[in-house]
């Protein structure tokens, strides 16, 4: 606003936002955050490190200035405290392979028009999809960012002190969580259930944490498998906005019935609030769901609590977390 007109300033950032998708994409392609950590600070030895030309050095590095994510001081270039945190390469928070995975992704954007005038995806959905390899590369990608929130809900439950304990978690992706949480409890022990391609990738990251002897891993559907029983816990992390009102249901009344009286049910999502007015990054995601989905969509805080009463839960509370997502615990 000047003077308290409007300006075109905020829209044509916001129409040309792709332009953060691809500086940011690229700046973590060629380790750019990784380099100007260990020292390099001026294009042309950010370059020489990253094995790219000066010119294209120079340009991510403006962009980068202009994203906020590296400062200018005294000549040299340095990562701003937030990329220092979550984009240098080997950090286990690291968002690097998701940023080049989103910028991969962004030419599907160009269909969104047609997807909204027929309600659902117009090429294959995604998610639907048998054993789709789109989630080899994603979930390697997304599992830095449950990290945090894997953390938060560990010491909500205090899970390192819970002893014996048994946990599912159902379509557990990279096997973040049970990493994690079995690293943090010796006496735990782990069952994921995921796409057989998945569980070999889980497999193959929980060995790196050393507590692979006390993952399980059961490959197929979660709509049609058996859940099993007797569980302490069971996690249900970014599997709700993927699913309809009515397989979250029938999700949830499976994992009440495989969890012992008094277990959780963790549901991490983007959860909208009740009014729809936020928060932003919940509202947002919605699209990806409509892109990527036939009847996926981020829900309201309302509508989890209806579906977990409803599947037996008489407990149900919400827990923000150091990301976009939201904790679930139903009991
Ligand atoms: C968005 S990822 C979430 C991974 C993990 N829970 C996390 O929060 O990082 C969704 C996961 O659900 C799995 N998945 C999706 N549909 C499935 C189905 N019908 N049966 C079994 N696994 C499924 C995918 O393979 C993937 O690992």
């Amino acid at each position: 606003m000047t003077g308290g007109q409007p300006t075109p300033d905020r829209i044509m950032r916001l129409i040309n936002g792709y332009w953060a998708t691809g500086v940011l994409g690229a700046a973590a392609a060629h380790s750019l955050f990784t380099h100007l950590e260990a020292g390099a600070d001026t294009a042309s030895r950010l370059a020489a490190a990253a094995g790219i030309s000066t010119r294209g050095a120079q340009t991510l590095l403006d962009g980068l200035v202009s994203l906020e994510l590296v400062e200018l001081r005294d000549g040299g270039y340095r990562n701003t405290a937030e990329a220092s945190a979550f984009l240098v390469a080997g950090r286990p928070v690291c968002l690097g392979s998701f940023a080049q995975l989103k910028l991969a992704h962004m030419g599907a954007l160009a269909t969104l028009p047609d997807v909204v005038r027929a309600g659902g995806p117009v090429t294959d959905a995604t998610v639907e999809v048998a054993d789709n390899p789109h989630w080899e590369k994603l979930v390697q990608a997304i599992a830095a960012q449950s990290v945090p929130v894997a953390t938060a809900a560990a010491d909500l439950l205090r899970v390192a002190e819970a002893g014996e304990i048994s946990i599912l978690d159902v379509g557990g992706g990279s096997g973040i969580y049970s990493a994690i949480w079995l690293g943090l409890n010796p006496a735990a022990r782990a069952t994921q259930l995921d796409w057989a391609p998945i569980n070999a990738i889980a497999r193959r990251l929980v060995a790196e944490k050393g507590v692979a002897d006390r993952l399980t891993c059961v490959d197929g559907d979660f709509h049609h498998a058996d859940f099993g029983g007797g569980y302490d816990i069971a996690v249900y992390s970014h599997i709700a906005h993927q699913e309809s009102p009515q397989d979250n249901m029938a999700l949830f009344a499976k994992l009440r019935a495989a969890l012992k009286p008094g277990g959780t049910l963790v549901v991490c999502d983007f959860v909208v609030d009740d009014d729809r007015s936020g928060p932003p990054f919940a509202l947002l995601f919605a699209a990806e769901m409509l892109l990527k989905s036939k009847q996926g969509s981020t829900w309201r805080q309302a509508d989890y609590h209806e579906w977990l009463t409803k599947a037996g839960f008489d407990d149900v509370s919400f827990h923000p977390t150091p990301s976009p997502a939201a904790l679930i615990f139903a009991r």
